[in-house]
């Protein structure tokens, strides 16, 4: 059987910083508050809200850029591709087709996974079952999210808002037999759609019946069902709960224990959430990469971006034993255990 080695990763954010202290112009709230309850100092917004070119395709595509050069592989050696995001370009189809137009890859499959702030671990997961299988060959992995588009930049939207930012980050799997080389050990996805409502965006969903009353009634879409809702504590809770449990089954997996990480990547959804699993988990600090600080939470571009930026740091070298770990809307989570 062949297994997954990353050959290659990458990421890619809008030039365009905004502080806490920017936000705090269109709302209230303040960077006090903010860095608190979430640790982030600022997010990478598109320039314009509006913008049609600069899109979430469009930076999945600049990641996958990156992440082809540093793999010395090119667009028409990918075989396929899986791109994970809850902010697509089209409501369909999804943003898999674009980047495929994009890079000029040969016609090949494309297909977009939808789980929110676990996107990128269900994505790479499909994509190591399909180069375990001997499927296919070399494929591109994206997580890619624009939200500044389509948040509440009023004080009814602040607790959401000031969560979010705009990003991209890309891996390319690549199958190998080399005995020296493990790839991905073990992975595991989790799902509760009881959950599904406290962490969601209505609009447009099928059972809102939105085409009908946007086109018949003036204002009859509210801004909870336009905009994404969350009840902050609760997902709080059940993330602290589930990384860990996540975290510990993938170790067991692959027979490996806490003390054999070398680093742990958790999504980048709340600075505090990620304190709470290290000091819960005993983990050393310098085993824990975070860079919501500068980017917010990217949802699915979280883990692959902060992967990119903890390699081009050197935190993570070639050998070393790294979890990725996600929890977010659905409610979804899940984990990969790979040696780099
Ligand atoms: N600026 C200033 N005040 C704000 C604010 C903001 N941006 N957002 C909310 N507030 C206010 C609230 O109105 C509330 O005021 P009140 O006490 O007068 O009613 C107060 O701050 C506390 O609000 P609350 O929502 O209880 O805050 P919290 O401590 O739960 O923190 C989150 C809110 C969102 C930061 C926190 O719940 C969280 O991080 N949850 C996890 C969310 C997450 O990780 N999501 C990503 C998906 S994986």
């Amino acid at each position: 059987m062949f297994k997954s080695i990353i050959a290659g990763v990458g990421h890619y954010v809008p030039e365009n910083i905004v502080t806490n202290d920017d936000l705090s112009k269109l709302m209230t709230t303040n960077d006090e508050w903010i860095t608190e309850r979430t640790g982030i100092k600022e997010r990478h917004y598109r320039k314009n809200r509006n913008d049609s070119e600069e899109t979430t395709a469009f930076l999945g595509f600049k990641a996958a850029e990156n992440a082809l050069k540093n793999s010395n592989l090119t667009a028409k050696d990918l075989d396929f591709i899986v791109f994970a995001t809850l902010s697509p370009d089209y409501f369909f189809p999804g943003c898999g087709v674009l980047i495929q137009e994009m890079l000029g890859c040969e016609t090949i499959g494309a297909l977009d996974v939808r789980n929110q702030c676990s996107g990128f671990v269900y994505a790479m997961s499909v994509a190591n079952a399909y180069i375990k299988s001997g499927e296919y060959k070399n494929i591109l992995v994206v997580g890619a999210e624009i939200h500044s588009f389509g948040l509440d930049f009023s004080d009814a939207g602040r607790s959401v808002s000031v969560i979010f930012g705009d990003g991209a980050g890309a891996v390319i799997l690549t199958a190998s037999n080399d005995e020296n080389k493990q790839g991905i050990l073990a992975t595991n996805l989790h799902s509760e759609g009881k959950y599904a409502e406290e962490l969601c965006n209505k609009f447009p969903g099928s059972k809102f019946g939105w085409s009908d009353r946007v086109l018949t009634e003036p204002n009859a879409v509210s801004a909870d069902e336009i905009y994404p809702t969350m009840n902050g504590n609760f997902v709080f809770k059940h993330a602290v709960t589930r990384f860990p449990e996540t975290i510990m089954e993938v170790l067991n997996s692959a027979g490996k224990t806490l003390e054999d990480l070398d680093m742990f990547i958790p999504h980048q959804a709340n600075l505090r959430i990620a304190q709470f699993i290290q000091k819960k988990l005993n983990l050393p600090e310098e085993k824990v990469f975070n860079n919501i600080q500068k980017y917010g939470n990217t949802t699915a571009a979280s883990i692959p971006l902060a992967l990119s930026e903890a390699i081009e740091k050197g935190k993570i070298k070639r050998g070393d034993l790294v979890c990725l770990s996600a929890f977010g809307s659905g409610f979804t989570w899940g984990s990969i255990l790979l040696e780099y």
